[in-house]
């Protein structure tokens, strides 16, 4: 690896140590705080399409502020929570604008004038119950209050280098592993990059869980699932068939996967060309479509082989 690439390495798990992130993919280096607070609030519209709707408060800095008075104009709808003489907001008023109507909320950790501490955990645990998206600008609370990410629900944190004795021009933005992005900046394609994923799993069946095994294909915008019904048997697997069965998600009509379309008709061509990709990426990996006992099938624990 070169110097810089070293450097950089050891730049993005200190900054994942000092947020306290699961892993250091979450990090992304942008430009400033600025950057990182517009990118997380766009992404967050664009990726759900059918939410129109961003809370915020009335004391926020004025990178969020700026922001969501243009997105009005925009046409989008911004709730902007005032706040009390202490500073505070009213967790009543706030729990009441949370529904399915709402893209993103976006609330500071910590003021930049009066130093007031938001309940941002507990924000973000109100929005995750409701699948709403959680954004907190740190600019001004990052290595000054202790901050776990994983233990939270926060999904996207924006923080400010030069806040931190960094140099001016670094900001980061946390983006919590799994959640939906994208990426505001279109840029030269990268030549051969995947634009959808195989994945296979075992049955996985325990009192939490009741999972049938399935192999399925994954696209920016899709989600086709077969569950073919065999543990095949798994260590710790049952010997139970399962109903072999299709899902299909549109997961930006339904980014929670609520409610299959695999049947349908509106979606049969969509069906036609996951099943024909899923084929293609089951020959590439060299993994068996499920034909009944006896289809050979990777062995427990080996993972498939990975082609360029
Ligand atoms: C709370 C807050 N958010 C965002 C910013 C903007 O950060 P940057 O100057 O890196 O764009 C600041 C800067 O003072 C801030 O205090």
């Amino acid at each position: 690896m070169s110097e810089v690439g070293k450097a950089l390495k050891k730049a993005r798990s200190q900054v994942q140590a000092l947020l306290g992130a699961e892993h250091d993919s979450e990090i992304i280096f942008t430009s400033c705080g600025t950057e990182s607070d517009s990118t997380a609030i766009l992404s967050a519209l664009k990726a759900q399409p059918d939410r129109n709707t961003v809370i915020t408060t009335n004391v926020e800095h004025p990178a969020i502020l700026t922001l969501c008075d243009w997105l009005e104009k925009e046409g989008y709808i911004v709730h902007k929570l005032k706040v009390d003489k202490k500073g505070r907001i009213d967790m009543d008023e706030y729990k009441s604008l949370l529904n399915d109507r709402v893209a993103v909320v976006s609330a500071m950790w910590a003021n930049n004038e009066t130093g007031t501490i938001f309940p941002v955990v507990e924000m973000a645990e109100l929005a995750s119950a409701k699948g709403i998206m959680f954004h907190t600008d740190a600019v001004q609370a990052v290595g000054k209050i202790p901050i776990d990410l994983k233990s939270t629900k926060i999904d996207m944190l924006s923080l400010s280098g030069h806040k931190l004795h960094a140099p001016k021009g670094i900001g980061v933005l946390y983006l919590r592993r799994g959640c939906r992005f994208r990426p505001l900046l279109r840029g030269e394609a990268v030549l051969d990059w995947p634009t959808s994923m195989y994945y296979r799993y075992w049955e996985h069946d325990d009192p939490h869980h009741h999972v049938p095994a399935h192999y399925g294909v994954r696209t920016e915008r899709h989600k086709l699932i077969r569950y073919y019904g065999a543990p095949l048997g798994v260590p710790g697997s049952s010997d139970r068939l399962t109903p072999d069965e299709w899902e299909l998600f549109d997961l930006d009509a339904d980014p929670h996967e609520l409610v299959s379309v695999a049947d349908d008709p509106a979606y049969a061509g969509v069906r036609a060309e996951l099943e024909a990709e899923l084929a293609r990426l089951q020959a590439m990996y060299g993994d068996e479509p499920y034909r009944g006992p006896g289809t050979p099938h990777p062995e427990w624990g080996e993972g498939l082989q990975q082609h360029s």
